[in-house]
């Protein structure tokens, strides 16, 4: 292995970049871990209902890969499935051996539910805190190995370097004291999209910028048009859309209409604990029909006292925004939540670029297929970056299997013009209204020639030229809706008003892959 092969970048610091930096100097190489914002700020930070693992005596991996399966709408891949569930339960070792404060009951770890799991299997912290107690003790550990820390630092292109992995050019966030990394190898652990969204879950941080900056580089990426929305974040007016977690339906909270009539009981046989998609779907369609922009989750039935001890981080929000939600229904609507697709790999995190990994929400294993089964995304990122950090300690090439269908897209350099916020604004407003909950033709195509006329405007002028913040975006953004356009069928959370029902022909991945960088613009 040469010195740099051995000095891997790891971009993003959420669990996957975490756990991957911690396991790969625990292996004895040093990785320097990159993040745009503090150390403690990601995606992970925030997530509530928990972890999940075939850990109880009523469970099995099976059981876990089947839900898994029967989640992802006929596109999982079965052995990524296979390998994420099976692991799962060693990975959740490794975090109460770090010494996540993960909830007991009697003694033994307390399993919560979500919907589409059919045992309880959710492993939390801190009640609602999952996220945030697993953060805190990786970076700790992250910290105490010695891992050389970056905040503040911004990826900004990957260019062609050689077998160790590829040149990062990292810069601060305001664009000064750009750097040109020696070729090594780079692990994306970026995250996902979500606050690309008008409505959104997700940090400001979560961008995407890891996707499109892999996607110029010339790596593969897939099942972009799989944006997964949450049915439940918080709708009041002025007030943050604050995720009001699965867990909670998991308790007993039911979803109630403007009427007060609990509308998922004749939707589907598991009522409010339906995946994801349908209950999404439904709320829109209730709000739809009602004269108030959002329906109501009535946790009133369930005790008080378990209700603030069971979620405290949900129950203080409330509060705070005048909502007690042991007496009051609670209004919520849907929000952009998780990109399933992202940066095509193997189940070692291997890209179809020599060097360049991808793990986490930022990588697309085909593990989630079409729809991802709630509190699988934490526990993915430990069980592929750990084979990614193993992978990385002796590194051999190798890379995905293109998916089925594969797009190009032609990427033409664009004008170098001003990352404007009115921009950005817009590309998320679109992404929203047009690449949404429901997507169709005509919405789809409107949404492409807006966000290619950005990158046209906002891109770079040429391969030398860093691209922007709103370059970065429109280029995320075109991927979700060309391939969207692409998938005539519904399917997952990906719904097509023009084309509603699956259609086997489709039962298959679609990939799109950068054509060839062209000309500056005309
Ligand atoms: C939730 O707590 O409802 C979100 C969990 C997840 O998306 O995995």
């Amino acid at each position: 292995m040469t010195d740099r092969a051995a000095r891997p970048l790891i971009i993003g610091s959420g669990i996957a970049g975490l756990y991957v930096a911690l396991r790969c100097r625990e292996l004895g190489l040093r990785p320097t871990l990159v993040t745009k914002a503090r150390l403690e700020e990601s995606n992970t930070r925030y997530a509530q209902g928990g972890i999940a693992a075939a850990i109880g005596p009523d469970d099995s991996p099976a059981r876990h890969l089947a839900d898994t399966v029967r989640a992802g709408a006929g596109l999982v891949d079965r052995a990524a499935a296979k390998v994420l569930t099976g692991e799962a339960p060693k990975r959740i070792a490794d975090l109460v051996r770090y010494g996540v404060p993960f909830d007991t009951v009697e003694g033994h770890i307390a399993l919560g539910r979500e919907a589409a799991h059919s045992r309880s299997r959710l492993l939390h912290a801190g009640g609602d805190a999952t996220g945030y107690s697993i953060e805190e003790t990786l970076k700790r550990h992250v910290l105490a190995a010695g891992v050389e820390a970056r905040e503040s630092t911004v990826l900004r292109a990957l260019r062609p370097g050689n077998r160790d992995g590829p040149v990062a050019v990292l810069s601060a966030p305001n664009g000064t004291a750009v750097e040109v990394e020696p070729p090594r190898p780079v692990v994306l652990a970026t995250g996902g999209v979500g606050s690309l969204y008008l409505q959104s879950s997700n940090p400001a941080v979560a961008t995407g910028e890891g996707i499109s900056l892999a996607f110029r580089a010339g790596a593969l990426v897939s099942d972009m048009e799989f944006v997964q929305f949450h049915p439940t974040a918080f709708a009041q007016e002025g007030a943050p859309r604050f995720l009001i977690t699965e867990a909670l339906r998991g308790e007993g909270a039911v979803l109630r209409n403007e009427a007060g009539e609990r509308f998922m009981v004749d939707r589907h046989q598991d009522a409010e604990l339906a995946p994801r998609d349908v209950v999404t779907r439904a709320i829109e369609e209730e709000i739809a029909r009602s004269s108030i922009r959002h329906v109501f989750l009535d946790a009133t039935a369930l005790p008080r006292d378990l209700l603030f001890a069971r979620f405290p981080s949900v129950t203080s929000f409330l509060l705070a925004h005048g909502v007690d939600p042991s007496r009051e229904r609670i209004p919520v609507a849907p929000v952009a939540h998780y990109m399933v697709g992202g940066v095509t790999t193997d189940l070692e995190g291997r890209s179809s670029v020599p060097g360049l990994y991808a793990v986490g929400e930022a990588a697309a294993t085909g593990v989630h297929g079409a729809n991802r089964l709630g509190s699988n995304s934490l526990v993915e990122g430990l069980v592929f970056g750990e084979r990614a950090a193993r992978r990385l300690k002796q590194p051999v090439a190798g890379g995905p299997r293109p998916p089925a269908k594969v797009l190009s897209l032609e990427l033409p350099f664009g004008e170098g013009g001003p990352q404007e916020g009115a921009m950005f604004e817009e590309i998320r407003s679109r992404l929203w209204e047009e690449v949404g909950i429901e997507r169709d033709a005509p919405a789809l195509r409107s949404a492409l020639e807006r966000f290619g006329e950005i990158e046209r405007r906002a891109g770079p002028r040429g391969p030398d030229e860093l691209p922007g913040r709103v370059a970065n975006a429109a280029l995320t953004a075109t991927l979700i809706a060309r391939a969207a356009l692409a998938r005539t069928e519904s399917r997952g959370v990906h719904f097509r008003r023009d084309f509603p029902t699956p259609r086997p022909a489709w039962r298959r991945h679609l990939g799109v892959l950068l054509a060839r960088p062209t000309r500056r613009a005309a």
